[in-house]
């Protein structure tokens, strides 16, 4: 058995929560694999919304388990405000059983989202747009080999080797900003949800996936953020600070390259961003204020109003290549329902040359869209059930975006529920 991967090709909010939801039925095990409480995850059913953060999208099935993995970083106060939750609104993880965190995982600490946050306030208008939840704090600890394991929690030396890194977050709190801080109830609240950690299998990851994989069971891996927003690949500076790519998935679970089967990539029909950094595609007007209307563009995190613009092929294209994407996944078509006319970018032009692909010098050179016409459509397809009931200008916009991606749509989304969702 192989694991399948579901992730992002833009800057992240694509949809993967409602997709992942949706798909789940077929899968034992759901698995993040990197992110942390900086992805928002939004699902809707039977008249009901969730976003969850660090919690994969798969505990609302009966029977398919749940799994943080090892290359997620998980902030305890935020889990156990996600946890708290779920459960007032009926769904007690702890007692279903139904989710299992990673001993390799690390946590993210008060201190890394205090360090967070005075980065930001220091780079002033060059900040990142970081959502404040500690991200990139967390993983200089862990790629610095000082970062605390979920599994540390049970040694004996535990508050001692916390006391030793809050230590070094206080100097540089002091040293690089010049905040002095009071932990006050930060302290307190953190080794309480550490208790709340503790209600749930903490585990091997990549041994219980392993198990899985090899009694024949089947592995969803599920993506935060987005590849433009890789640490590696994305538009560096303004990116997270993770692998987002498939490649995330092999490092953040334990699985060989090899064993990665399908790989479903999901894309909005349009493109959105939030936070900074270059957005070839951006609409700053009218256009860009209704796509962000129509589509309730803010941010499931920070409420952030996000950016919008059309659809990005470039981009598209430079991110199914380093994803191996075996399926495309298209949502939020309904967005585009109304608009008299519709567009595609299929190259950019910088101010030497034309380029069909995202270079390294995005984020220093202007490079203008261009832009190809589509003639829109105005039904509301929201209730649209089946394929051969979508517009027919719709259609042409996916046959064209097939023809030129390369690879097959194979479910268009055409609302936030569940049930909207269309098998091609
Ligand atoms: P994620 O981070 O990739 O899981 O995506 P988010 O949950 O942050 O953002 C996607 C937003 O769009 C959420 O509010 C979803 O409820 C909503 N959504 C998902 N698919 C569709 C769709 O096809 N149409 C519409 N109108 N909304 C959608
Ligand atoms: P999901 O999983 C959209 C963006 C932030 C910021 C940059 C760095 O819901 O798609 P960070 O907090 O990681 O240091 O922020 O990345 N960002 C996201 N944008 N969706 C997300 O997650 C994001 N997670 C981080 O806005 O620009
Ligand atoms: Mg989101």
């Amino acid at each position: 058995m192989a694991v399948d991967v579901l992730l992002g090709l833009q800057w992240g909010d694509e949809g993967k929560g409602k997709l992942v939801d949706v798909l789940s039925p077929d899968y034992h095990l759901i698995a993040r694999f990197q992110g942390g409480p900086n992805a928002g995850h939004t699902l809707e059913f039977e008249g009901k919304k969730f976003v969850l953060n660090t919690i994969p999208s798969g505990i609302f099935m009966e029977n398919t388990q749940n799994l943080i993995g090892n290359g997620v970083v998980i902030d305890p106060i935020g889990l156990k405000g996600e946890l708290d939750k779920l459960k007032e609104a009926g769904h007690d993880l702890a007692a279903k059983k139904n989710l299992m965190i990673a001993k390799r995982a690390h946590l993210i600490l008060p201190t890394h989202r205090l360090l967070d946050a005075a980065s930001e306030q220091k780079l002033g208008a060059e900040k990142i747009g970081s959502t404040l939840k500690g991200i990139s704090p967390a993983y200089m600890d862990k790629t610095g080999r000082n970062g605390l394991r979920v599994g540390d929690i049970n040694l004996p030396d535990f508050k001692d080797r916390y006391q030793t890194l809050v230590k070094k977050h206080l100097f540089l709190l002091e040293s690089l900003y010049g905040q002095t801080v009071d932990l006050g109830s930060h302290e307190p609240a953190f080794f309480e949800a550490l208790e709340t950690l503790r209600q749930f299998p903490l585990v091997d990851a990549e041994r219980v996936l392993h198990d899985y994989l090899s009694q024949g069971k089947k592995v969803l891996a599920e993506g935060a953020q987005g590849s433009l927003l890789d640490v590696d690949f994305g538009t560096y500076p303004f990116v997270t600070s993770s692998t987002t790519t498939t490649a995330g998935a092999c490092t953040g679970l334990g699985v060989a390259p090899s064993q990665i089967g399908e790989v479903y990539g999901i894309f909005k029909a349009y493109s959105t961003r939030v936070g900074s950094g270059p957005f070839p595609t951006e609409l700053t007007e009218e256009t860009g204020e209704e796509i962000r209307q129509k589509g309730r563009e803010f941010g499931a995190v920070s409420g952030r109003p996000r950016r919008t613009g059309w659809i990005d092929l470039p981009a598209l294209k430079y991110s199914i290549r380093l994803n191996g994407v075996t399926q495309l996944l298209m949502t939020k078509a309904d967005v585009l329902s109304g608009f008299e006319k519709i567009y595609v970018c299929t190259h950019y032009h910088s101010p030497e040359e034309t380029l069909e692909y995202l270079p390294f010098e995005i984020g220093a050179v202007t490079l203008t869209p261009e832009l190809k016409e589509f003639q829109g459509w105005s039904q509301d397809i929201t209730a649209v059930t089946s394929r051969n009931e979508l517009p027919i200008p719709l259609l042409n916009y996916i046959a064209y975006l097939e023809s030129e991606l390369q690879v097959p749509i194979t479910y268009v989304s055409v609302g936030p529920d569940r049930k909207q969702t269309l098998r091609m």
